[in-house]
């Protein structure tokens, strides 16, 4: 089947809830997608945040293949030597968050979450951040602030407030003796490329402690290396009583975890529970995914790259770009004009990347992103932002 075919089928027969791009892609290489004639893209995109560890790892596939072969599927009341392992390594991750609920996806990590702090807590109510991004059900969606998600989709969940992100004021004035959660993103993804400042976390943690509130922290997306630590938390020295995590877990295969400390209380049999949470394909997935993070450094890598791509961006002289922002490979560039040409001219430049809001190109790119293709990723996007290339919107 050639391009149009192919698209044409997804076009009929999808639910027709995304936006199809035309480009079939086949085949994944390290930091490289390859389309249905094998040209090659830089992906900048990962996935939305996934292939951390870039397409293909041969890690990961081995893992895959093996388990495949020797477990697929258990339900979570029967013990599983993967899974056990699996929990404890990721218990041993962030001190003091060493008991993990799994899933599979993001959006249902934050659905356990709400559901455990209300149970642990006896409250009703969360505080969310404006501009937050925590998924697409209906808890999720309700800790989700942009109106382009929640519209249609009304009565949400109750109990849900939003207040401005990095804005210590509004959280203290927010947060009460009914308040079951605040629920924050370390770095806002979807919301536009924002990092909470150091004083922001703290003070929430602080504001939590005061009040009897639990603080979850959404690490959906800045997990797993990303900002250059394992977790972003860890560069704000503060620790959640849950964090949620997802996308780059299972080094692609889908799965999400919360990880949970010691003030969540009242987790007994039945209280949560997903069929295909903690199976042992997608355990033995992240086991090696976690492993290859760990001897290739790529925490580090994403870290070090990440400030070189930010210092190279910032040296663009674009009279398009407002700001370059982000941390690791997480990053920003926020335009004067809405996105969607740049985007379109980067894609017939054989780059993909990402919006995040209306006015800001995301790059997420596999944290094994080699420096020659951040430097012929500077070198288009310093052609494709330059004025006279693209039509400007205002
Ligand atoms: C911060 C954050 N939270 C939650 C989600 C939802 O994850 P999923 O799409 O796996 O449900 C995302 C996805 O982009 C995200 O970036």
């Amino acid at each position: 089947m050639n391009t149009q075919q192919i698209l044409d089928i997804e076009t009929k027969h999808s639910a027709g809830t995304y936006a199809k791009q035309p480009l079939v892609i086949v085949r994944g290489q390290g930091a490289s997608l390859f389309d249905v004639d094998d040209v090659e893209y830089l992906d900048c995109a990962s996935g939305h945040g996934v292939a951390n560890l870039g397409h293909a790892h041969p890690k990961i596939a081995a893992a895959i293949y093996k388990q495949a072969s020797t477990l697929i599927t258990l339900f979570e009341s029967f013990p599983n030597d993967r899974r056990a392992e699996l929990m404890k390594k990721l218990a041993s991750l962030i001190n003091g968050l060493d008991r993990v609920f799994l899933c599979n996806s993001g959006t249902e990590s934050v659905e356990a979450a709400l559901k455990f702090a209300r149970i642990s807590t006896g409250r009703k109510n969360f505080v969310a951040a404006m501009r937050a991004f925590h998924g697409r059900t209906y808890g999720s969606l309700s800790a989700t602030f942009n109106k382009k998600y929640r519209e249609g989709f009304e009565p949400l969940v109750p109990g849900f407030s939003h207040v401005a992100y990095n804005n210590i004021e509004a959280l203290a004035k927010a947060v009460n003796e009914e308040t079951a959660a605040v629920i924050l993103e370390a770095v806002q993804g979807e919301g536009g490329v924002y990092p909470a400042s150091t004083e922001y976390l703290q003070a929430a943690r602080r504001v939590c402690d005061e009040r009897g509130a639990m603080l979850i922290v959404d690490e959906i997306q800045t997990g797993f290396g990303r900002t250059g630590k394992m977790f972003a938390i860890e560069h704000f020295g503060v620790i959640p009583d849950m964090l949620c995590c997802a996308k780059s877990l299972a080094g692609g295969l889908p799965m999400g975890a919360v990880l949970i400390g010691q003030n969540i209380k009242n987790l007994i049999p039945g209280v949560h529970a997903s069929t295909f949470g903690g199976n042992p394909l997608a355990c033995a997935a992240a086991l090696a995914a976690l492993t290859v993070i760990e001897e290739e450094d790529l925490s580090r890598q994403a870290l070090v790259k990440g400030a070189y791509l930010i210092d190279k961006l910032r040296k663009i002289e674009s009279p398009n770009i407002r700001e370059v922002r982000g941390m690791g490979l997480m990053i920003g560039i926020e335009l004067k004009h809405k996105v969607a040409t740049y985007l379109s001219a980067l894609q017939e430049k054989k780059i993909i990347a990402l919006n995040a809001g209306m006015t800001v190109i995301r790059l997420l790119p596999p944290l094994v992103i080699s420096y020659g293709q951040i430097d012929h990723l500077v070198d288009v996007l310093t052609e494709v932002l330059a004025p006279e290339l693209v039509s400007v919107e205002a």
